[in-house]
């Protein structure tokens, strides 16, 4: 077992500024290695900001982010993949005219655009794994996430919540040590969201792999089996703890949980 105490993930006072609008102003966090640790906090609050900073796709205009003790500042996306980083994207990009199984066996792209032509670029990058290697790899994959019988589905065929699972299949094949989510169950039906987390947790649990996920609604959050859960607002942590801390916590009780809030199953 990995020791508890190394950190996979140390985001320090981390800014970004778009023109004169700050999308986050000063996100100081950790996750730890083997921590399942949920990010959220309403739209617009910098979620997604603080996620490509951290992936390398922006540039922070100040603040750093470590991953696994090196500062990633200024690493290309491709580089902070190769120290065990993978991130899904809010809007899911699946190869459309792809079976499920295809779409595990392109090499992992999670950093690139979603063209044909960067897709064809994708698949000159060494993969480090024979083809036999990653077709048993991607039906691991599927076996993990309990969907071995969608592999030849395509991937057009899939209810927006299957899609969304193969999504997360596919940021696995590279076998990352830290995973970072993006509401992969927004708009996903509560019993298939539930089961999404529930397979989340046991990976983390017998991989010791850390997974840091974005998720807007509160009340969901709180009942996934969580370690920890990091409230932002307005471009800044306002709180982070337990879930038992959270929803003790009377200020977030009241940015969130008083809010009508909004409702699994409704958008995209
Ligand atoms: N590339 C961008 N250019 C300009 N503004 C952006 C860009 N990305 C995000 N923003 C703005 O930054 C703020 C935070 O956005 P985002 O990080 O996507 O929030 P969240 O993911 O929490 O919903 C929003 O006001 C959004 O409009
Ligand atoms: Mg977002």
């Amino acid at each position: 077992m990995i020791a508890l105490s190394s950190i996979a993930l140390k985001v320090d006072s981390l800014r970004k500024e778009f023109g004169g609008l700050v999308a986050v102003r000063n996100v100081t966090f950790e996750v730890e290695e083997g921590e399942f640790v949920g990010l959220i906090g309403p739209n617009g609050c910098g979620k997604s900001t603080t996620f490509n900073c951290i992936s390398g796709l922006l540039d922070q205009t100040s603040g750093s982010v470590e991953m696994f003790g090196q500062d990633v500042s200024g690493l290309r996306p491709d580089q902070i993949q190769n120290l065990g980083m993978t991130r899904t994207f809010q809007h899911t990009n699946l190869w459309r005219q792809m079976t499920v199984i295809e779409n595990l066996l392109v090499p992992p792209r999670n950093q690139f655009g979603t063209s044909f032509r960067e897709l064809l670029q994708s698949l000159f990058i060494p993969y480090g794994k024979s083809e036999e290697d990653r077709l048993t790899r991607a039906f691991e994959v599927l076996d993990q996430l309990e969907v071995p019988h969608m592999a030849n589905n395509l991937t057009s065929e899939l209810s927006g919540g299957q899609s969304k699972l193969v999504d997360i299949g596919r940021s696995m094949m590279g076998d990352p040590r830290l995973l970072l989510l993006d509401e992969p169950v927004a708009g996903v039906a509560g019993p298939l969201a539930m089961k999404i987390f529930n397979n989340l947790r046991r990976i983390v649990d017998e991989t010791g792999i850390s997974i840091l996920i974005i998720e807007h609604n509160m009340d969901f959050i709180l009942r996934q089996g969580v370690d920890r859960i990091i409230v932002m607002n307005e471009g800044q942590v306002l709180m982070q703890g337990s879930p038992d801390e959270v929803r003790s916590n009377r200020e977030v009780i009241e940015a969130y949980l008083g809010a009508a809030g909004d409702h699994r199953g409704e958008e995209e």
